[in-house]
């Protein structure tokens, strides 16, 4: 509350930021360069320059900071363009008021004491803002507040698009940030009343200051500086994963960074195929009459709450009835399980379940569903130990699978080696053969650039190359020359060229799956590629590569290996391209 009263403080200070020297009573001003300190030497009020800007804020920072971080700004729309800012005393109990409410706007920092959150009575609003950057304290585009559209929930904004949700309270802990919680010096209380609804906390030991900052970045962080000259250091920050950001994975469907893909349909949804956005929807349609049931999921952090209803005093039972009777209720759980699971309130969703990443909690979601589809998922929920003899059946082929793939592999290498002893004899002399048709003209067939399409009608791509390329003419012509030569069930296959006009095209076989990165980045196409065929892929790759950098008799290094070089024909096997004239 020391931060409070201080800034209470300087905020009557502020109150007449001016320029004009001829208004300064100088008894009760600081001009720019002097340092105004609070009584216990916590704090210092002044002018700086953030960053490499010159622009002049008033600001405050720990006094004993070495790095000077700035926790508030005063002036962060209005900088003074030189540093003939004079802060004057203009206190009186009309302006006292003014202060108040220009206290309740944070900044980018909330400090011990203030409060992040809403006033429901007067529709306060204390959140925080981003710097737009280091040198620039103006508000950025990422802010911290608590939306109260539905069960107030603490949710992570760029612009006015969601990012992040800390996710509801549920007595304990935010669903979405575990790692916010009453911790060695760090205490912080959430109340959620009629009227109010914030976050504040404080530090257990004075001696350690601490901070919770909006980055830039839109990372929320939590420091904390021990004093002395060590610094803030990071103690937490958040988002932490992939699937903390927003909407990951679109409707009815968990996100677990520990799992490929990360993103799974809940048990009873399957994939929406007419969305891109790779949301799930349910397997069966709800018919809203009592056929209808609901699913338990646990462990998840629960869905977006904006446009939920609650009751904090309604049984749980009471509860599921209204969802029950409510055609258009998705789902319900209890709003408070610090008395257990279950034990307090009730919290309904209306439409589509957004935004559930797997997670530590206690708290459980039942989702409505068809009766078909509960009756499924139960049936497959039910015998467990069934599962677990199932599991070591799986590990048991698994290790044998692997020992006898390790076997196979060290019989290849031998092999290959034996082979390779031989080959180096054969190439020698079959180079000395080849040495004599160097004068030879490329084996490759030439095309004119008028031809329209291959005579058997076979489909292509073309290549062109930078009409800029240092490359010279001959070069180029050797280079395709060895290219063409480089002939691999794994590797795309130059079909001819065109060199006229100073034009260069290259002709490649066309594929019709595209390549690699068009399956593996696409959430939907992804799933075409199940485990044989990725690793058939995998494989495919490593032989290509094999020959073009040790078995072909022109060894190329490929320079530009990544999945959008892999191609894939209409079997999806690998073919690699874009060797040998890569990035030229
Ligand atoms: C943290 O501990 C304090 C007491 O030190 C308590 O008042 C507060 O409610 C606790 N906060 C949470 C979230 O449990
Ligand atoms: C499924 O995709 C369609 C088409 O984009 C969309 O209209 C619909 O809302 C989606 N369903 C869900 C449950 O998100
Ligand atoms: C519920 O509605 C579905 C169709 O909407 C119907 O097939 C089913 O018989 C109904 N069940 C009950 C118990 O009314
Ligand atoms: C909440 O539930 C309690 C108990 O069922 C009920 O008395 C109260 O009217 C409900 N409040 C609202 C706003 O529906
Ligand atoms: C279901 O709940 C919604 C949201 O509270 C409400 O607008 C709607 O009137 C309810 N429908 C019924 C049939 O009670």
């Amino acid at each position: 509350m020391e931060a409070f009263s201080f800034l209470l403080f300087c905020f009557s200070l502020l109150m007449a930021v001016s320029i004009a020297r001829d208004t300064i009573n100088t008894l009760q001003s600081i001009s720019d360069g002097e340092i105004l300190v609070s009584a216990d030497e916590t704090f210092a009020l002044g002018f700086f320059s953030p960053g490499t800007s010159k622009n002049r804020y008033v600001g405050i920072w720990f006094n004993k900071d070495p790095t000077k971080a700035i926790v508030w700004v005063a002036n962060r729309e209005k900088p003074l363009t030189d540093s003939s800012g004079v802060l004057k005393d203009d206190t009186n109990s009309e302006k006292e008021d003014f202060v108040r409410q220009r206290f309740d706007y944070p900044g980018d920092t909330i400090l011990p004491g203030q409060k992040l959150g809403r006033n429901l009575a007067t529709g306060l609003n204390r959140r925080t803002t981003s710097w737009k950057s280091s040198d620039d304290p103006s508000p950025g585009s990422f802010s911290y507040q608590f939306d109260i559209d539905g069960y107030p929930q603490l949710v992570l904004r760029e612009g006015t698009t969601k990012r992040f949700r800390f996710g509801s309270w549920n007595g304990i802990q935010f669903s979405g940030a575990p790692q916010l919680k009453n911790e060695s010096v760090f205490r912080f209380s959430m109340i959620s009343n009629e009227e109010e609804v914030y976050i504040v906390y404080w530090s257990v030991d004075s001696s350690v200051h601490q901070r919770l900052q909006t980055a830039t970045d839109g990372f929320s962080q939590r420091r904390s500086w021990r004093g002395g000259n060590t610094g803030w250091t990071t103690v937490s920050h958040i988002p932490v994963d992939d699937c903390d950001y927003y909407g990951k994975c679109g409707a009815y469907a968990s996100c677990d960074t520990n799992r490929f893909p990360m993103c799974n349909c809940l048990d009873g949804f399957v994939q929406n195929t007419t969305d891109s956005s790779c949301g799930c929807v349910r397997r069966t349609s709800l018919s809203c009459n009592h056929s209808d049931g609901f699913v338990k999921f646990s462990g998840l952090k629960l869905p977006d709450t904006e446009g939920t209803w609650f009751n904090t005093s309604m049984s749980f039972e009471d509860c599921r009835i209204l969802c029950v009777k409510n055609c258009s209720c998705t789902a319900y759980a209890a709003l408070d399980v610090s008395e257990g699971p279950n034990s307090n309130g009730c919290l309904l969703w209306f439409g589509n379940l957004m935004d559930m990443k797997v997670m530590t909690t206690s708290e459980d979601i039942y989702v409505k569903m068809a009766g078909k589809d509960v009756e499924a998922i139960v049936q497959k929920r039910l015998p467990k130990f069934k599962k677990k003899k199932q599991k070591i059946t799986t590990a048991v082929i698994w290790v044998l699978s692997s020992g006898i793939l390790i076997l196979c592999l060290a019989v290849i290498i031998y092999r290959w080696e034996m082979r390779k002893k031989g080959k180096i004899k054969e190439e020698r002399e079959s180079d000395a053969i080849n040495s004599q048709h160097d004068e030879e003209d490329l084996e490759l067939p030439l095309f004119g650039i008028d031809t329209g399409i291959l005579e058997d009608g076979q489909e292509i791509v073309v290549k062109r190359l930078s009409k800029n390329s240092s490359q010279g003419f001959e070069e180029l012509k050797n280079e395709i020359k060895h290219v063409s030569k480089l002939q691999h069930r794994n590797l795309v296959k130059l079909l001819g060229c065109c060199l006229q006009a100073r034009e260069r095209l290259l002709i490649y076989e066309f594929m019709r799956n595209k390549s690699l990165d068009f399956f593996i980045f696409d959430c939907e196409k992804g799933k075409l590629l199940d485990w044989a065929k990725r690793f058939h892929i995998i494989n495919g790759i490593a032989r290509g590569l094999l020959y073009l950098h040790q078995d072909s008799r022109h060894r190329i290094v490929h320079r530009d290996l990544k999945a959008g070089n892999v191609l894939l024909d209409d079997e999806l096997n690998p073919r690699i391209s874009d060797f040998g004239l890569a990035k030229k």
